[in-house]
């Protein structure tokens, strides 16, 4: 299981102008947070609560078909294409990138054990898009167009493109190269699916963007690629029992969502900094940065008061950016609460030879890479908690299917308690819809012809 270790946001530590009394604060709010997750489990199944992410789990027929589809594939394809932003995107993104060999796309066939590139346009870059399609034989691509909404236009305009080129190089077949991920019957791409006979998997009712890792969004292109989707599972099955406990002292996610709270509403810590010590977790940090902005970011709150609230995600990478931001998360404002995620076990070990012995690099001559990476991720901890700045640490045994579920999942239901906490509502984006749909008018879909004309003439005023 992961762990998480919250000593250093603690006031003992750090002290009282920038810690917490963990002891306290727990005691103060441990009847709050009983209920909160008692009422995220009875709330869980009703319709209209945007909870059943927290079901993703026990989908069994769900993964049946997912790994049945991948099999069928199996060998056909030399590249997989995910089109999508936003929710559509970013988990599988982080996913793929922890847990499939470091530049996957650059290894052998052989290498990768005859499973496909993978490749994810979460963007609309025209050089980018048109440099990606000079690269890929489209013949041997299965593009996975993924749009909850089903028209998002950014999505869709890549997947008018790829279809146009897939139809042009293999004439009706072109269908056997798409699969389409998307809501049961809302949305255009539901549509076209059914019209042109897609193989299409559904995303489940009340899953939003941002949460839906765990259903076919990320299930479907991890079982393309060879990742075993039954252990991911598990780690999210596991996970969710242990969350469902409801002593704050055996919950992780809701000490990670109370401190969190806590540290923005009490200590002016606005800033939540995810910062991993593994280039294979970069991309989380991305996914994580989404999931709380989205989530806690609100103009009101559920009792309908103006509040403008949320706490903003910055993402960070160590060792990197020792040498980038942590001059400012050290001295700068001590506005932000920094996690850390650390991994007990790298799957390979590096060496650094023993060399230089007379010199000031001598000492690093028979360590590890491994070895430094965790000195540098304990001395960050150190040096920011004389700093008084507080961390909360991550600590993952090794990266591996059953260990990133567990830390996407309990990051999710870690986001849900910091929304009740909040007393928001977690679930909605109207600040993201607003934006979709000037971005409709502007393009002349047919419906927001009022709001193009107002918008042509705020453009003209700027
Ligand atoms: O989390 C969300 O709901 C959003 O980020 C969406 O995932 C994003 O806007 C893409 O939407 P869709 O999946 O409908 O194309």
């Amino acid at each position: 299981m992961i762990k998480l270790n919250c000593l250093k946001s603690d006031s003992a530590i750090i002290g009282e102008e920038n810690g917490l009394n963990l002891k306290e604060e727990f005691a103060n709010y441990s009847e709050t947070i009983t209920h909160i997750i008692t009422s995220l489990n009875q709330r869980k199944d009703k319709p209209g609560q945007w909870l059943q992410w927290m079901n993703l789990g026990y989908h069994e027929q769900t993964v049946w078909y997912v790994k049945e589809f991948a099999s069928m594939v199996r060998g056909r394809f030399d590249n997989v294409l995910v089109l999508g932003i936003g929710g559509s995107a970013l988990g599988g993104i982080a996913v793929t990138e922890a847990l499939l060999k470091p530049y996957w796309n650059l290894l052998t066939k052989e290498d990768r054990n005859n499973y496909p590139r993978i490749f994810f346009l979460d963007n609309i870059d025209p050089d980018s898009m048109n440099a990606l399609l000079s690269i890929l034989d489209l013949k041997k691509t299965l593009v996975n167009v993924i749009t909850k909404s089903g028209d998002t236009a950014e999505t869709m305009a890549q997947f008018m493109i790829l279809k146009d080129r897939l139809q042009k190089e293999l004439g009706d077949d072109y269908r056997k190269n798409i699969v389409a991920t998307t809501d049961k019957s809302l949305g255009i791409l539901k549509q076209i699916a059914d019209q042109e006979g897609y193989k299409t998997f559904i995303i489940p009712n009340d899953v939003g963007g941002r949460f839906s890792v765990f259903s076919a969004v990320g299930l479907v292109p991890f079982a393309l690629v060879g990742l075993n989707v039954d252990e991911i599972i598990n780690g999210i099955k596991d996970m969710d029992l242990a969350l469902k406990n409801t002593d704050i002292h055996q919950n992780i996610a809701a000490q990670g969502a109370l401190i969190q709270y806590l540290m923005d509403k009490k200590m002016n810590k606005r800033i939540s900094v995810m910062m991993p010590y593994s280039s294979r977790l970069k991309y989380v940090s991305d996914w994580f940065v989404q999931l709380w902005a989205e989530s806690l970011g609100k103009e009101y709150d559920n009792n309908g008061n103006k509040v403008n609230i949320g706490p903003t995600p910055v993402k960070s990478i160590g060792a990197t950016e020792q040498h980038s931001l942590l001059q400012l998360f050290n001295e700068g404002p001590n506005d932000k609460i920094i996690t850390f995620i650390r991994v007990e076990n790298f799957d390979t070990v590096l060496e650094i030879p023993k060399s230089y012995e007379y010199t000031g690099i001598g000492y690093l001559g028979g360590k590890t890479i491994n070895d430094l990476l965790n000195a540098e991720a304990d001395s960050t901890r150190v040096s920011l908690s004389d700093y008084s700045r507080p961390t909360l640490t991550i600590t993952l045994e090794k990266i591996d299917e059953y260990n990133i579920a567990q830390l996407l999942y309990m990051l999710e239901v870690q986001t849900a308690i910091a929304g009740e906490l909040y007393n928001i509502n977690t679930f909605n984006q109207s600040g993201v819809e607003q934006a979709k749909n000037y971005t409709y008018a502007l393009m002349g879909r047919a419906g927001y012809e009022d709001s193009a004309h107002s918008l042509q003439e705020k453009l003209i005023n700027v």
